[in-house]
């Protein structure tokens, strides 16, 4: 594995829900504050703070060459109109702190995405940065473990790629009396049938390397999302019956 990744020493727990997942300032776009480019930024946020929650996603541009910005917000497919529009929210503010000077920025939440750039970025699959968070704790039974995670993994990401489906893949499959495997899939919804499926086939190729036989894992790329729980995370929400969360380590790839 010839891949350069940095360990944050950090733990935590699955509790700190509305702080971010992990974000990105490109530091070879660096702006000033005043800049013009910075002035399109705050607009363009604006826009994408006030329409992404009608439908969920919106890619939009703002300025003109060479100061122009290209932005895309969007929320997960299953979450509400209320919870995009706060994450939405929170993605445009925290975003903008955290990346006060680049021109290329990005941000992640389990409830949304948001990210913009002085590149025109639209319909491109992207992962050269991904964001990997793991449940510390291993399944007792990996090989029937993956073999049932591989084949949900496989139905959701052909889901996903179904134009009705706008890039959301979504499932469970009972392994015992009290245990069900939850996964959740989704592309951006800029990119084509075939560059998603390429993208979630990338997102799922590193589970061996960052996910292998844990209880939980998450993919975060700035084209795809993928995520595995043996609990109910996605909406309309399942009752638990008694799994625990567990402690996260995440992992930071470039
Ligand atoms: C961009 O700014 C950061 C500090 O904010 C600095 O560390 C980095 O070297 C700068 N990048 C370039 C390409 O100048
Ligand atoms: C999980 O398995 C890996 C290797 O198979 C091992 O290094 C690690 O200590 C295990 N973790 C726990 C919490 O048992
Ligand atoms: C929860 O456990 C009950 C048995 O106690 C079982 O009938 C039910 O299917 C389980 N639900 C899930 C989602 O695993």
């Amino acid at each position: 594995m010839n891949l350069l990744y940095m360990l944050l020493v950090s733990l935590f727990l699955s509790s700190c829900r509305a702080d971010p997942l992990g974000n990105f300032c490109n530091e070879n776009t660096n702006i000033s504050s005043s800049s013009q480019i910075s002035l399109n930024i705050d607009r363009l946020l604006a826009e994408l703070v006030s329409k992404t929650p009608l439908t969920g996603y919106v890619v939009s541009s703002s300025g003109k060459d060479p100061d122009k910005v290209y932005g895309l917000a969007q929320c997960r497919g299953d979450v509400s109109n209320k919870d995009c529009s706060s994450c939405i929210q929170d993605a445009a503010k925290e975003v903008r702190q955290r990346c006060s000077n680049q021109a290329d920025a990005r941000i992640w939440y389990d409830y949304c995405f948001l990210r913009y750039s002085n590149d025109n970025f639209v319909g491109k699959v992207d992962t050269s940065f991904g964001i990997f968070y793991y449940n510390v704790e291993n399944v007792t039974d990996p090989q029937s473990f993956n073999k049932e995670l591989g084949a949900l993994m496989d139905g959701i990401r052909s889901e996903a790629v179904m134009p009705k489906n706008e890039g959301l893949g979504k499932g469970k499959t009972k392994l015992s009396q009290f245990l069900t495997l939850y996964a959740l899939v989704q592309c951006t919804r800029d990119l084509s049938q075939i560059d998603c499926a390429q993208c979630l086939a990338i997102a799922v190729g590193n589970f061996p390397n960052f996910c292998d036989s844990k209880k939980g894992c998450r993919v975060l790329y700035s084209s795809c999302y993928v995520r595995y729980e043996l609990y109910p995370f996605f909406f309309p929400l399942d009752s638990n019956n008694g799994t625990s969360f567990g402690k996260t380590a995440k992992i930071v790839h470039h």
